[in-house]
């Protein structure tokens, strides 16, 4: 069944509020809410009542609190439909479940996980508990009563503010919640339990003050401490960047280590995948702690852009979804390095977006379709609908874009709404015509621009042809030009800018140059001489772009332009032909060579002490396997890919040698550990340092060495990467695995890294060595951290692995996705999406993969999630 957004209507009955009362038991609970509507003005009179359910029974129903006679209603495990309802009075329907959260594999309304009762309600979770319109444009104030065994639950944690407690007959316990604030269903949260704690408070800028609290397993309470510095941390930026308070009088989180995603923003409680909260030196790499650094902002934020002001429909996830992730890179920018953590969203923007964008899954921001929400909680929707945002920002500037803001929260606190309010907030702010931009939203596809430049000495001006083309998408062959707005500076042949006197064939303001047309001139006058380019710098627009410069340009931009991102790029941009020539030459037998400007280029860059380690790391960290099929753009063979960038890595590592010599013994830190930017900067760089190393050095010594040495989870899991991956069958990497799962094992979230690492060995052994690992006490299919981090890793960044030239790699991931789909059909549709590009594969490979799809698209009862994933799959 297809929803349409066009097919969008508010419902006949307005709900005026929500009591339920949970009886907590493990596998009988008892669920009661009772409900208030009134028939909406203008309604049909005569319209039944139709509530969602999903696994439902019913076991009471009350009007009124009259038992109903069956004859008014009919209740299926999907949908609850009562009858004869008054014409315009308000009516109360007081509805019994019993549901059984122990039993609950799926991860999706309340379930059980290590003794724990939580909840996860995100998208349609809330009509697994009880019958309910179980849309986000349905708002109202919940009442939440929870009645549990006191022993087995000391805690009983809802959204809200805690109204009172007591005791409720023999070893029972009571608690009442009450949530002011109108929200929808899929915002609702219970937790019950015995956890730990760690408690702080914050005092608004209005001077409010609001308790916190992360409860996390006992003994587990140190290593909250990082993620409550930066829920503070969040809290006065949003006050300080937005202007936006907190509303409660309490904010809680709640770590659980059986979670289907990151974190979710319940009202007031937060409910957090462990692996996001939990760190602390011994277990934590420095990307953990930015990782827990940036959800606990995102569910934080979410509070206003989300919560305040919610989705009319699921179509307009990204309304709240985008902006939060905006919200949250802005946030990790201020208290990071800018630049430093431009690079990384874009690398993790072409990595994961571009090839959603560019294969069978690809769809617009904002999504006019769906078989199931599930499966458009995607990086299109998340990052790319940021990276919309953040066009918004730079078309209308800083202080435009925080009119639009101010206007959006003034205007629909308290409303579920759509993109198209969002962006009418914009246009009234700044009088700013936002209808071409707003394709954005509606054109899937990652835009190519095409750009070509000639100098006119004579005329003292510079020329640039811009042509842009969308790409055609499944649902969309054809598309309209859109507004790019691409971010653009000149440089002379001494490094210096030059400022042209006047620009025409383009509106060029604040070095923002506004490409509109499908194909498009400017002129730049007064260039004194031939000028080197930067186009798209920082990232402007979410586009791929073709551009020829000569090495020495691209080396030159490397070397002087004032954008640090910039820098990168023209780094990435150099690398990237010898990469794909690499590619090519490893395929055909040849021998790999790589160009020496390119080389000389990024070991000045490593060496020059005027850059951030943190840059110089991530400037080092060459384009990934999967980075290289993606612009080679088809037949690709991950093997010849592999061996091409493998190649490339040595001759570097070779004429680097003694630059990276130096840097592994000067990017040191000293004294106690800290997780600051400034320390992971130079751990990344000293590590990055080890990597090229070894490839020069080609023994495993110095990473066994840099193991046995490492006195922190950043060092320690480098080290038994660099082991693993490319010394897989040495004595070292067995004697490191081993001793990494001895000092580890009762630690989930870093065994998880254990397992994560071995997935990722390069090469077709690595499948024997899944299938063994999968028989290993420590693996948990039921665990989805532990599933992704095998599985997961294996399907999505292990390429030679995964596509061996047998297609035992995808015949593997079937069977996998087919078990796992019995239990958790939202994993396995999204583990699934791996096999996106299976059509870039070369012939033999890609026959492969397709037969692997076909063999999940005839398997009997497959969920919903992964029907839809496969076909679209196969299809597009
Ligand atoms: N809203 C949550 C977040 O982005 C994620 C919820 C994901 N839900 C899902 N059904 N996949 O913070
Ligand atoms: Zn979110």
């Amino acid at each position: 069944q297809v929803i349409h957004l066009a097919d969008y209507r508010p419902t006949d009955f307005v709900l005026e509020r929500v009591d339920l009362t949970f009886e907590l038991d493990p596998t009988e609970t008892k669920v009661e809410a009772r409900l208030i509507f009134h028939r909406r003005p203008g309604a049909d009179p005569a319209a039944p009542i139709v509530l969602d359910g999903d696994e439902l029974t019913l076991s009471g129903l009350l009007l009124d609190q009259v038992e109903l006679d069956p004859s008014r209603y009919d209740a299926t495990p999907e949908s609850l439909t009562v009858r004869d309802l008054p014409e315009s009075a308000p009516f109360e329907l007081t509805i019994t479940t019993v549901i059984n959260p122990e039993a609950n594999t799926k991860l999706m309304g309340l379930y059980r996980t290590g003794g724990i009762y939580c909840t996860q309600c995100e998208a349609e979770g809330f009509r697994r508990i009880t019958y309910f319109p179980d849309r986000p444009d349905v708002l109202a104030a919940f009442t939440v009563n929870i009645i549990a065994d006191k022993d087995a639950n000391p805690l009983l944690l809802s959204n809200g503010n805690f109204l009172g407690g007591a005791g409720y007959g023999p070893g029972k316990h009571f608690a009442a919640w009450f949530d002011p604030h109108p929200k929808p269903s899929y915002l609702f949260a219970l937790v019950a339990g015995d956890l730990g704690v760690i408690e702080d408070t914050f005092t608004t800028m209005s001077g409010r003050e609001v308790v916190l609290k992360i409860y996390v397993e006992h003994g587990k309470e140190p290593r909250a401490a990082y993620a409550m510095d930066a829920l503070k941390r969040s809290m006065k930026w949003d006050e300080v960047r937005f202007g936006r308070e907190y509303d409660l009088d309490i904010f809680m989180i709640v770590a659980v280590s059986d979670f289907n995603m990151g974190a979710m923003e319940n009202k007031g409680l937060n409910v957090f995948n462990d692996k996001y909260v939990l760190a602390d030196p011994e277990i934590a790499t420095d990307a953990d702690y930015a990782n827990i650094e940036a959800i606990i902002a995102h569910e934080y934020f979410h509070n206003w852009t989300g919560n305040r002001i919610t989705c009319r429909d699921w179509f307009q996830l990204c309304l709240k979804e985008g902006l939060t992730v905006y919200r949250d890179h802005e946030f990790s920018s201020d208290q990071r390095s800018r630049a430093v953590k431009r690079i990384a969203e874009v690398r993790h923007l072409k990595s994961e977006q571009f090839p959603e964008d560019g294969g069978p899954l690809a769809h617009p921001v904002r999504p006019t379709k769906y078989r199931e929400i599930n499966n458009f909680y995607t990086t299109t929707v998340y990052e790319k609908g940021s990276e919309v945002t953040r066009m918004i920002a730079t078309l209308l500037g800083k202080d435009g874009f925080k009119k639009g803001m101010d206007l959006y929260f003034d205007r629909h606190d308290g409303q579920a709404v759509t993109i198209e309010d969002f962006v009418k907030c914009f246009e009234d702010a700044s009088g700013r015509d936002l209808t071409q931009f707003s394709l954005w939203y509606h054109q899937a596809g990652t835009p190519l621009v095409t750009a070509s430049g000639s100098y006119d000495a004579a005329a003292a001006s510079f020329t640039l042809s811009l042509e842009q083309m969308i790409p055609a998408t499944p649902g969309q062959p054809s598309k309209e030009p859109m507004h790019i707005p691409l971010s653009l500076a000149l440089f002379g042949e001494n490094g210096g800018k030059i400022e042209p006197t006047s620009v025409d064939g383009a509106e060029y303001i604040g070095e923002v140059l506004h490409l509109t047309g499908r194909t498009q001139t400017a002129t730049f006058h007064g260039i004194a001489s031939r000028p080197v380019v930067s186009i798209n710098r920082g990232f402007s627009a979410p586009i791929n772009l073709h551009f020829d410069q000569s090495p020495a340009d691209l080396a030159l931009l490397a070397r002087h332009e004032t954008n640090h991102f910039a820098r990168w790029q023209a780094l990435t941009d150099l690398a990237l032909p010898n990469l794909l020539k690499a590619a090519r030459d490893a395929r055909e037998g040849k021998p790999v060579v790589c160009e020496a400007t390119f080389i000389e280029t990024l070991i000045a860059a490593a060496a020059d002490d005027a850059l951030e380690p943190a840059f110089r790391a991530q400037a080092l960290a060459l384009p990934s396997e999967s980075d290289i099929a993606r612009e080679l753009g088809g037949n690709n063979d991950p093997d010849a890919i592999h061996a091409g960038r493998q190649a490339i890595l040595k001759q570097i590592a070779d004429a680097g040698k003694d630059v990276f010599a130096g840097l592994y013994a000067a990017m040191t830190t000293s004294g106690d550990f800290s997780p600051d930017a400034k320390s992971a900067g130079l751990r990344a760089l000293r590590n990055t340092a080890l990597t090229y190393l070894s490839h020069a050095e080609q023994t495993p010594a110095r990473a066994k060495a840099a193991f046995d040495a490492a006195n922190n989870m950043t060092d320690l899991s480098h080290a038994l990467t660099i082991l693993a991956h490319r010394f897989p069958d040495s004595a070292e990497t067995s004697e490191a695995l081993a001793s990494f799962r001895d000092r580890f094992a009762e630690n989930a979230l870093v065994i998880d890294k254990w397992f994560a690492i071995q997935a990722g060995i390069p090469g077709a052994k690595t499948l024997e060595r899944i299938r063994a690992l999968m028989d290993n006490p420590l693996f948990k299919r039921s665990n989805p951290n532990r599933m992704r981090a095998l599985v997961g890793t294996f399907a999505f960044a292990n390429p030679t692995g995964f596509g061996r030239a047998d297609g035992d790699g995808y015949r593997f991931l079937a069977g996998q996705i087919l078990d796992i789909d019995e239990r958790n059909p939202q994993l396995a549709a999204r583990i699934l999406t791996s096999m996106r590009s299976w059509r870039s594969l070369e012939p033999a490979r890609a026959e492969h993969a397709r037969l692997a799809l076909i063999e999940i698209e005839r398997a009997a009862d497959l969920s919903t999630d992964v029907r839809d994933i496969v076909e679209r799959t196969l299809k597009g």
